[in-house]
């Protein structure tokens, strides 16, 4: 009898034992010690179209890694970019005080003057700076002011150019998907073998593409070389100013006033009033612009929804006639070519959206895409409104933005039936959004060394791995022994 006891009890001793040493292995060590401290960082996106504040947070003692950082909270700035408030900037920096008093209560309170704080302006500031540097030096200073004003380690309000924007928005995906360096689950640092992904970014007043090539980059502007984590990487960028969604739609209004009487790209039933100044008042319609336009005019125009016209008032935006270089994108822009996979965020990713979820239409060819924005410019504008009601602000322009995104894609950068199906349209990865804004912060505060990681922590980990095997294999064998005594007890009492 205690010897059967034995047999029983023992094993499962044993078991409770491991089981708890299942346990206490599986909780993180620092867990156990004391709560991770987090640091906090803030990039204010100052867009053409709108702001977007995101607030970053990351583990202190881990910030030399990869993929460490991700999005805390993000705060959308009610009303227009700060570039739209050339006429009044104080008010570009009023509008920003609401998500600025989020940071607040985001931020822990004893992090604040330890929390850096940026503000960065895109390309609505570039075209400010060229066509008003005055209003533009006014608007960065009242919103200097403001800043200055809150708890936080501010670093400044810039302009960045369009080259920084590329590069950042293509660091930001390879920093979010691990493509530099990757930690193993053994605890050692590696470098992922599947390489780099391209960026391609289209906000309101520009389009960035951005990818590592390994060919020969003719232009020099158009070159970037950046040491990260111990390996160099040769990139080719390059920001087409005036092809971001709003100035596109500008430029194709414009078209659409020199030659035709109603909009190809708007749809049947639709109709708005066009304020020329709207249109003109922007350098990128500067060549379009009458000479001796009124200023004050309006004029009436409705959607005549021919997919066929519209397309041909979007390719008039390319100029395909020149290239100073063995290959081009457009524009005399100098391309080499495309490699690898790519994300296309922000509106690129916003136009397929619409197209797979709210027109329920497949896009995974360029056959397909061409297909799909035919259809939505077929749609009238009653069906629109009936199948997404809630964007009614945007709806009339899905035409115009879907038959640009297929043209700049394909006939733009050349994307083919084989490289199309190599793009991701996402606009996060995990929970963190993809823009230029982390991997601005990520090389302002140099949380991306340039050098080689130190590859240590492997020996903690190693043991971690044996005591895991230890209590698995003791918790496997309790488990036999007890079926084996469960088995035999039951035989016994048969007999
Ligand atoms: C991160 O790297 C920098 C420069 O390489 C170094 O000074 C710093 O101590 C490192 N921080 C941590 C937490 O390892
Ligand atoms: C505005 O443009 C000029 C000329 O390109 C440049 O020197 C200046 O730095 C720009 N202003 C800002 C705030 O970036
Ligand atoms: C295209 O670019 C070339 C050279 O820059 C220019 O001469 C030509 O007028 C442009 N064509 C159009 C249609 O804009
Ligand atoms: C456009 O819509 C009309 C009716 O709304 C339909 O008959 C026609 O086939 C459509 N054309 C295309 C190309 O989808």
């Amino acid at each position: 009898m205690a010897r059967k006891v034995l047999t029983v009890l023992l094993p499962l001793l044993l078991c409770v034992i491991a089981f708890a040493g299942l346990l206490l292995l599986s909780i993180p060590i620092r867990n156990v010690r004391e709560p991770p401290s987090y640091k906090y960082g803030i990039v204010l996106d100052a867009g053409s179209s709108h702001t977007s504040m995101f607030v970053y947070k990351w583990i202190e003692e881990k910030e030399n890694g990869t993929g460490i950082v991700s999005q805390h909270s993000m705060c959308d700035v009610h009303g227009g970019g700060i570039s739209s408030y050339a006429e009044n900037p104080s008010e570009a920096a009023e509008s920003l005080v609401e998500c600025l008093n989020q940071a607040l209560k985001d931020v822990p309170k004893k992090r604040h003057p330890i929390t850096p704080l940026y503000l960065g302006a895109t390309a609505g500031m570039r075209l400010l700076n060229l066509t008003n540097p005055a209003a533009s030096a006014s608007v960065l200073s009242s919103v200097n002011e403001m800043l200055s004003k809150y708890p936080f380690d501010f670093r400044g309000a810039r302009i960045l150019s369009g080259q920084d924007e590329g590069v950042l928005g293509w660091v930001t995906a390879n920093y979010l998907l691990e493509n530099f360096i990757k930690y193993g689950w053994a605890g050692e640092w590696f470098r992922p073998k599947r390489g780099t992904v391209g960026a391609m970014d289209l906000g309101g007043a520009s389009t960035q593409i951005t990818f590592e090539t390994a060919s020969q980059t003719e232009d020099p502007a158009n070159e970037v070389r950046l040491q990260l984590y111990g390996k160099s990487y040769r990139v080719y960028t390059h920001s087409f100013l005036c092809y971001g969604r709003d100035q596109m739609l500008k430029k194709l209004l414009a078209g659409v006033l020199q030659r035709h009487s109603t909009h190809p790209c708007w749809p049947v039933g639709y109709s708005a009033k066009v304020f020329l100044k709207d249109v003109y008042s922007s350098p990128c319609t500067s060549a379009q612009r009458p000479p001796d336009y009124d200023v004050s005019a309006e004029v009436t125009l409705s959607g005549s929804g021919n997919p066929i016209l519209c397309q041909q008032l979007v390719s008039d935006l390319f100029n395909f006639s020149s290239c100073s270089f063995s290959q081009c994108s457009f524009n005399d822009v100098f391309q080499p070519p495309l490699s690898g996979n790519f994300i296309a965020f922000s509106a690129f990713y916003y136009t397929m959206d619409f197209l797979q979820k709210v027109m329920k239409l497949p896009v995974t060819s360029t056959a397909e895409l061409r297909t799909a924005a035919k259809a939505l410019c077929n749609e009238s504008w009653e069906k629109l409104l009936e199948l997404a009601p809630s964007q009614k602000s945007r709806l009339a322009d899905y035409c115009a933005s879907a038959t640009f995104v297929h043209q700049l894609l394909v006939q733009g950068y050349r994307f083919d039936e084989h490289t199309f199906p190599r793009i991701a349209f996402q606009k996060k990865a995990g929970d963190t959004s993809i823009g230029w804004a982390l991997g601005y912060m990520l090389n302002l505060t140099n949380m991306i060394p340039a050098g080689q990681m130190h590859f240590h922590k492997g020996t903690d980990h190693a043991t971690w791995a044996v005591l895991l095997l230890i209590f698995i294999m003791i918790i496997l064998i309790s488990l036999v022994m007890i079926f084996c005594f469960a088995r035999s007890s039951k035989t016994q009492s048969a007999i």
